[in-house]
């Protein structure tokens, strides 16, 4: 259960604190981590300072909440998701998202490494995601709800911002980067799919798979908060190729997408502030 009281008074201490409300909060998917040194952060914060913040164990960091600004835009960015694969529950991998939005975000940025399903996509391009599937993973608003945030049914019919999309396609193609548009989709992890799943996930229409990002576009929607997803395709999915997957690989490979990311990121402050 979600003690919203305590979200609200850690919101309104560290608000005092940084004297500045962040206007888009940030999540940093894998491989990107070092991006946070980009940004002229004024206060930072641990999950683990956090009293009933669910700590990540996937990369060896916990958590931690920078506040501060991008390109002259306050922020919150958000380093070390929380994954339902690490055994959470979906209220507590969200939990983050919703502290964003009770930080008084306008709009998150959601980002992650993926896997390519669309056959015409390479390793390295850059996924707008324009829709998601995340009927493989427990909804994050099942139970009681957190009528603070946000009504019990939220409409999803559409979850990513086509505004602040159209931002990122028109800044990467200013940039000469790579970019797509396509439906994500979910599932649990930790272990990668099987090709017999990547080819039912292809016939339901997915262009890329992970592992973390639609329940958390689900969160910040049911709050409200506007939604940009981005996903760096860091493998072709399974049986796509006779690869066989690794998160090492996944790692490594986003660490080269991280460059397009930051650039990305810098035309659409820049066009914001
Ligand atoms: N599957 C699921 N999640 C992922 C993948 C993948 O192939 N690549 C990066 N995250």
């Amino acid at each position: 259960m979600y003690d919203y009281e305590r979200l609200e008074q850690y919101a309104l201490k560290i608000s005092t604190r940084i004297g500045f409300q962040p206007k888009v909060g940030i999540v940093l998917g894998t491989g990107l981590g070092d991006l946070v040194e980009k940004i002229d952060a004024v206060y930072e914060v641990a999950f683990t300072d956090l009293s009933g913040f669910p700590v990540s164990t996937v990369e060896g960091h916990a958590g931690h909440f920078i506040f501060g600004y991008f390109e002259d835009v306050p922020i919150v960015c958000m380093q070390g998701r929380v994954h339902y694969y690490e055994g959470y529950s979906m209220d507590d991998v969200v939990l983050p998202i919703r502290f964003m939005a009770v930080m008084g975000v306008e709009s998150v940025i959601l980002t992650n490494a993926a896997g390519g399903i669309n056959k015409d996509f390479n390793v390295g391009d850059i996924m707008m995601i324009k829709d998601h599937i995340a009927t493989f993973v427990p909804n994050p608003l099942i139970g009681k709800n957190v009528d603070q945030l946000g009504v019990k049914f939220p409409d999803m019919s559409k979850v990513y911002d086509d505004k602040i999309r159209e931002t990122f396609i028109t800044v990467a193609k200013q940039n000469g980067i790579p970019i797509r548009e396509g439906v994500y989709i979910q599932f649990t992890g930790p272990s990668f799919e099987t090709p017999a799943e990547i080819r039912m996930a292809a016939a339901l229409g997915a262009d890329a798979v992970g592992m973390s990002t639609a329940c958390e576009a689900i969160a910040a929607r049911h709050a409200k908060v506007k939604v940009c997803g981005l996903s760096y395709i860091s493998n072709q999915a399974a049986g796509i190729t006779d690869k066989e997957l690794s998160h090492e690989d996944v790692r490594w490979a986003s660490k080269f997408s991280a460059e397009n990311v930051e650039k990305l990121l810098r035309g659409f402050f820049r066009s914001i502030k």
